[in-house]
């Protein structure tokens, strides 16, 4: 029997999906952050209950050949990743067995492939950053991520896993706004007025936005800043500030205001230039997602007949790249500006066979009158409402494919569409977008068994 406060040795044998190892005594399972298959490790059970305990690493008794000095000064203490002690080949097995493992537990399946995971930098690759802001005891501004588990600002001045072409601005824009002594929003008193910094860049351009959320509509200070900070950065193309007046932890308002330069920057997205905003949805490795959707589109080997249906298509990084291969496609998103955003990307790339419309999938999709020989899915983590699995049934497009962040959900909604034989899982490809974090995106193909 296993106490409470008791120091215990173990080995790890696996890491869970949540990223924790994951150890045993006796038939007790024992988690311990921090800690990767096959160390031997001293833990402190800090929590134990009937089937599992948490354990706190106390010492390394033997590192295990997974294990590396984190590239990152601050990887002890910051939340944004939780694997930066693990060998980035190690973190690709991870990720592919937990894809295997949820379709099996979750989704019921048990015959069926996950092809090889699609990789590339382990760093440098993200290319957007929304850093809270907070204040420090000395009465510096702190820009960072949260401790694990917590809303204390870690404060950096550069992030291994951004874009190197941010690092500069992150120290020096801190200390403009420092400067500026505008207040500091507060989380638990609910006053003062900036809130967060966000960069994003045109990982193929270079083209940087600069954001600042602040909780009230403008800011003369700010107003007047904006247009030094245009001149200093060569690559900045707009100083954009949002207005997010909520207490919660959502980053973006509803209103963004114009403050020198564009509201959008633009990139060159699988053969096509887009526009984006730093509050509109784009996958945040570039890199990674052109490789999985230019992926999709070579497999579902498109004639140009087809017609096909994007559903949560945000500004049109994969309705459009279809739209080439294709008779027609339509585009499902329910923000109001990535909608906007679709149809200008639409114009600026000559593409005319597309229509997107603006709403919920889960109430335009069932209402539509068009059949689809392919139907799209690339939802938020909560995956798909129960109404847009409903409709899919009902339609029967000859091929879905669903793009997903989050294995649990995408196991769940699979099971719906296949328990009854309608579909059968056809291709199974992992996609490393977030690496040093335990997140795994999945593409998968089904095929429809009735003869089309
Ligand atoms: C994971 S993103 C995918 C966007 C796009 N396919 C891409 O790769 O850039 C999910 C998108 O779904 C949108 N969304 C979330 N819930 C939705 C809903 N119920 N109906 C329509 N769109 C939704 C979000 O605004 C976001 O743009």
């Amino acid at each position: 029997m296993i106490r409470q406060g008791e120091l215990v040795e173990i080995e790890i044998q696996d890491v869970s999906s949540d990223g924790n190892g994951v150890g045993k005594i006796d038939s007790q399972v024992i988690f311990v952050p921090h800690t990767v298959t096959g160390d031997r490790i001293l833990a402190k059970l800090i929590k134990v209950k009937k089937k599992y305990a948490q354990g706190r690493l106390e010492k390394i008794i033997h590192p295990s050949d997974n294990r590396i000095r984190p590239r990152c000064i601050v990887a002890d203490k910051c939340g944004g990743c939780k694997w930066q002690h693990i060998d980035y080949g190690h973190q690709l097995e991870i990720k592919h067995n937990q894809v295997k493992e949820t379709l099996n537990r979750i989704g019921g399946f048990t015959e069926f492939e996950v092809e090889e995971i699609l990789a590339d930098t382990d760093l440098a690759y993200r290319n957007k950053a929304s850093y809270p802001l907070g204040m420090s005891d000395n009465g510096n501004i702190k820009a960072g991520y949260y401790r694990e588990g917590s809303h204390q600002i870690i404060n950096l001045n550069q992030c291994p896993i951004q874009d190197e072409r941010l690092n500069p601005l992150l120290a020096e824009i801190k200390q403009d706004l420092q400067e500026l002594g505008i207040p500091i929003y507060d989380e638990n008193t609910k006053k003062g007025i900036l809130r967060h910094l966000c960069f994003r860049i045109g990982k193929n351009t270079g083209e940087i936005l600069i954001t600042i959320v602040i909780t009230k509509p403008s800011n003369y200070k700010l107003a007047q800043q904006a247009p030094l900070w245009l001149e200093r950065y060569a690559n900045v193309v707009g100083v954009t500030l949002n207005y997010n007046p909520r207490p919660t932890n959502v980053i973006f308002g509803e209103e963004t205001e114009l403050l020198a330069g564009r509201l959008y920057l633009k990139e060159e997205f699988a053969g096509l230039t887009f526009t984006l905003r730093t509050e509109s949805f784009f996958q945040v490795n570039t890199n990674v997602a052109e490789s999985l959707f230019t992926w999709v589109i070579d497999e579902l080997n498109l004639q140009g007949h087809e017609t096909v249906i994007d559903l949560y298509c945000g500004i049109g990084t994969l309705t459009l790249p279809i739209a080439k291969k294709v008779q027609k496609v339509i585009g499902i998103e329910f923000d109001k500006i990535a909608i906007e955003l679709a149809n200008h990307n639409a114009v600026i790339n000559d593409i005319d066979n597309v229509k997107f419309m603006e709403g919920k999938s889960e109430v335009i999709f069932p209402e539509l009158t068009t059949d689809a020989d392919v139907v799209i899915l690339d939802p938020p983590r909560k995956g798909c409402q129960p109404e847009v699995i409903e409709a899919l049934l009902k339609m029967k497009p000859r091929k879905i494919v669903y793009v997903s962040c989050h294995p649990a959900t995408l196991a769940r909604d699979l099971k719906m569409l296949c328990e009854n034989n309608d579909y059968r899982l056809e291709r199974v490809k992992p996609a490393d977008f977030f690496p040093q974090t335990t997140h795994v995106e999945t593409a998968v193909i089904l095929q429809s068994t009735t003869t089309h």
